[in-house]
């Protein structure tokens, strides 16, 4: 069997780490290819290091300006290209997540007729708005194999009419690389690097067009950290997308003025898992880190008005509080106070096991 992955973006490199490392147990031909989609040094390389992912066979560097379908045109026509010079050629593609990357290279797959396994199918945030809904139903569509990471996976696809025999619960793999590394994070500095003490401040990040791309949800959100900054310290590593528009916006000087908020660039994993599993509490409107926290215990806002992560709500600590000022305020501060439930439990089979079940199903599959 030869086995084709692509990766694009942080969370890619992140969720297809363990499988990586599960495939080349197997001692399974594997290819990577990196469509350059996130570049900076702190988006990509600090990723491949500490988590130790080969280095991409191919690495595309593509220009990615113009509109999504633009972009994802250019890169399902590089990730094609990447894969007809490959010789055999593959016998399955694997995509991720739901960036452009993913769907990128599930079409290219397609159109070559190569079979194609996307891990993480089936969520849905039923929110047509999201750029990534659309990249989540049409790679499904075109998937033979479709890994989900909870039952409301399975469910939605079987709405859609997909054939339960392509639709495998596995779990989930973002989670099997947080176990792997979770005894290595412990021995990051960062905590004494920003003189933060444990359970004393909150972390936060932000990327979602909602929140960041239109100056008036972005500025709603700084008058919550205003208030939230009185009480406790507040760390937010920021993202490129975010970088970009607190220039455009020309918001520096708010955010300079508030004392408790520090800004630092984007952080290698092992730092950022320390300072989430150290954490009071975690602000976000990121799609990994809701599932991280759950599993890590730690309560969870999430910036938006939906998730496709319902489990992490439903059983983990996930709060669902859109960007309505006053309420995100009134349930940090509860969640500062300590004042939050906490019986919660971790979703079935985010044991660290899900890598080794979705190698062992192909292998199966693919049995000559
Ligand atoms: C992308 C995904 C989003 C995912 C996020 C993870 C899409 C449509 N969006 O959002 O689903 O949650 O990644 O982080 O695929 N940029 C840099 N340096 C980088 C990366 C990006 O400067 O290393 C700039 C780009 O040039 C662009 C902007 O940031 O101007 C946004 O990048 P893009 O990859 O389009 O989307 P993200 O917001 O990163
Ligand atoms: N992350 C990180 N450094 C940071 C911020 C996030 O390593 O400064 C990790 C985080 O732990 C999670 C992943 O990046 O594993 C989430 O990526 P992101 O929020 O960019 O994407 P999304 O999950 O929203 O698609």
């Amino acid at each position: 069997m030869k086995i084709v992955s692509i990766v694009g973006t942080r969370p890619n490199f992140i969720k297809l780490s363990a499988l990586i490392e599960e495939i080349k147990k197997h001692k399974i031909e594997h290819i990577l290819i990196h469509t350059g989609q996130h570049y900076d040094a702190r988006m990509s390389r600090l990723f491949f290091d500490e988590l130790g992912l080969p280095e991409p066979d191919e690495h595309l560097s593509l220009n990615l300006e113009g509109s999504l379908s633009e972009q994802k045109k250019l890169l399902r026509d590089a990730i094609r290209t990447a894969l007809e010079k490959q010789e055999p050629k593959s016998d399955l593609v694997v995509v991720v997540g739901d960036v452009t990357s993913t769907v990128a290279g599930a079409e290219a797959a397609y159109e070559l007729g190569i079979k194609v396994a996307h891990v993480e199918a089936g969520l849905r945030s039923f929110d047509k708005s999201m750029p990534e809904e659309a990249n989540r139903i049409e790679t499904d569509k075109i998937s033979d194999f479709l890994f989900t990471t909870e039952k409301s996976g399975n469910d939605n696809l079987l709405k859609e009419g997909v054939d339960k025999d392509k639709i495998f619960f596995v779990g989930n793999v973002m989670i099997d690389t947080l176990l792997k590394h979770k005894e290595k994070a412990k021995q990051s500095k960062i905590l004494e690097e920003w003189g933060l003490d444990k359970n004393n401040y909150v972390v936060l990040t932000l990327h979602r067009p909602c929140n960041v791309d239109n100056k008036e949800s972005f500025e709603n959100i700084l008058s919550i950290l205003e208030k939230i900054q009185e009480k406790i310290k507040i760390v937010f590593p920021v993202h490129p997308r975010t970088k970009k528009n607190i220039e455009l916006f020309k918001l520096d000087e708010k955010i300079k003025n508030m004392k408790n908020l520090i800004i630092t660039e984007p952080l290698g994993y092992l730092d950022f898992m320390h300072l989430m599993a150290n954490s009071k509490l975690v602000l976000t409107d990121s799609g990994g880190i809701q599932e991280e926290t759950t599993v890590l215990g730690i309560p969870c806002i999430t910036l938006r008005k939906n998730t496709e992560r319902p489990a992490t709500v439903e059983q983990g600590t996930n709060l669902l509080v859109s960007a309505d000022a006053n309420k995100v305020i009134e349930e940090s501060l509860k969640a500062i106070d300590n004042k939050i439930k906490s019986n919660r439990k971790i979703p079935e089979l985010w044991d660290g096991n899900a890598a080794e079940r979705i190698v062992n199903i192909l292998m199966e599959r693919f049995k000559k």
